[in-house]
């Protein structure tokens, strides 16, 4: 039965599935299909043997022709799905590598971290060396040396937490057996702390974190930062004090900022004052921030009073200086016109990407 007809649509039939795979394992079924054991071209060569002998050579040869044409389809084939299959998984495996930069954005330090090493920058610039102290302070540190013994009024202004003294406090330590601890109110501590290990000539900031027992507001932190000023040395007057202030406050603001001081008291200066800038904001017109003045109070200053020089052994006829101590927060709020303070304290990350 192997006339041509027979072999032709053989032939197109098996085309036919081979096109239809649409994967190399539905092909490989396909191929055993079509070329195996038991396919139809297999069953016409068997059926060779029977063919009479003059026309068996010529029917072997047409047979041979059909497997040779669904040999090649088979293979063309193979090639088309593998081209197929391999750009699928490509596309599959492929990696965008331009998305990484957006998904992992970095980390910068924070507000009032950058404030104050742009304040201690600002300061070491004219002269002056960095110090700090411990943030759990003596009674003595805190305010004994500064010139408020117990019970002096003056105490009323640093509304304080006061700690459980250690019952094994070394003698001379904070924690002395029986001294009040406190959390520091101020950073004005850190002058005795300075002038008792360093004798004069002295010029240095020591800046750190504040404790006062206040109710938060959009002004105020229970928790805050201040950065303390010192410089004692022979013939200081209040005139450097002066152009001290307003040399930092052009240099840390800008050209068109300036100091003013105002008379006030603190127990631990004489002559005491308070120190104002031009608000940054409306540069000195008036606005909300400044509550329609033009200024804002940054600090406290003055003549550091004999009694502190006093309290840690230098001689008040042969040394004068200067002391001042202000927010590091407030110049935060004050540069960045921040509303409300208590952002800084919240650790809210939509706050802390914008600054
Ligand atoms: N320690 C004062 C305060 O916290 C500020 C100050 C510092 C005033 C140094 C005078 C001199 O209010």
């Amino acid at each position: 039965m192997s006339d041509t007809a027979a072999l032709a649509s053989i032939e197109e039939e098996g085309r036919r599935s081979i096109a239809a795979a649409a994967t190399s394992a539905e092909l490989r079924d396909v191929e055993a299909a079509v070329l195996g054991r038991a396919s139809p071209i297999a069953a016409q060569r068997r059926s060779l043997g029977q063919a009479a002998p003059d026309t068996r050579r010529e029917a072997g040869q047409r047979i041979g022709a059909v497997v040779t044409a669904l040999t090649e389809a088979l293979a063309e084939r193979r090639d088309a799905i593998a081209r197929t299959e391999r750009t699928e998984r490509l596309a599959a495996e492929r990696l965008d590598l331009t998305e990484v930069h957006d998904a992992r954005r970095r980390g910068h330090l924070h507000i009032v971290t950058r404030t104050q090493a742009e304040l201690e920058d600002t300061f070491v610039g004219m002269g002056f060396a960095v110090a700090e102290g411990p943030e759990v302070e003596s009674d003595w540190y805190n305010f004994e040396a500064l010139n408020m013994p117990r019970d002096h009024p003056a105490r009323g202004m640093w509304d304080t937490f006061y700690l459980e003294p250690p019952a094994d406090g070394e003698a001379g330590e904070p924690g002395e057996a029986g001294e009040p601890l406190v959390l520091r109110t101020h950073t004005s501590p850190v002058q005795v702390r300075l002038l008792e290990r360093t004798p004069p000539p002295v010029y240095a900031v020591m800046p750190g974190r504040c404790y006062r027992r206040d109710t938060p507001d959009a002004r105020h932190l229970s928790t805050f930062h201040q950065i303390e000023g010192l410089a004692v040395d022979h013939g200081i007057t209040f005139g450097d004090l002066a152009g001290t202030i307003e040399t930092f406050t052009a240099a840390f603001f800008g050209p068109n900022i300036h100091a003013r001081l105002r008379p006030a008291y603190f127990p631990f200066t004489e002559p005491s004052a308070e120190f104002e800038i031009t608000c940054p904001i409306c540069e000195g017109n008036g606005c909300r921030t400044c509550s329609g003045t033009g200024w804002i109070e940054l600090g406290g200053c003055g003549m550091v009073d004999p009694a502190v020089l006093a309290a840690v052994g230098v001689d008040s006829e042969e040394w004068t200086g200067f002391a001042f101590g202000f927010g590091i927060d407030r110049c935060a709020q004050v540069r960045h016109s921040i509303a409300d303070l208590r952002v800084l304290m919240e650790n809210d990350a939509r706050f802390l990407a914008q600054v």
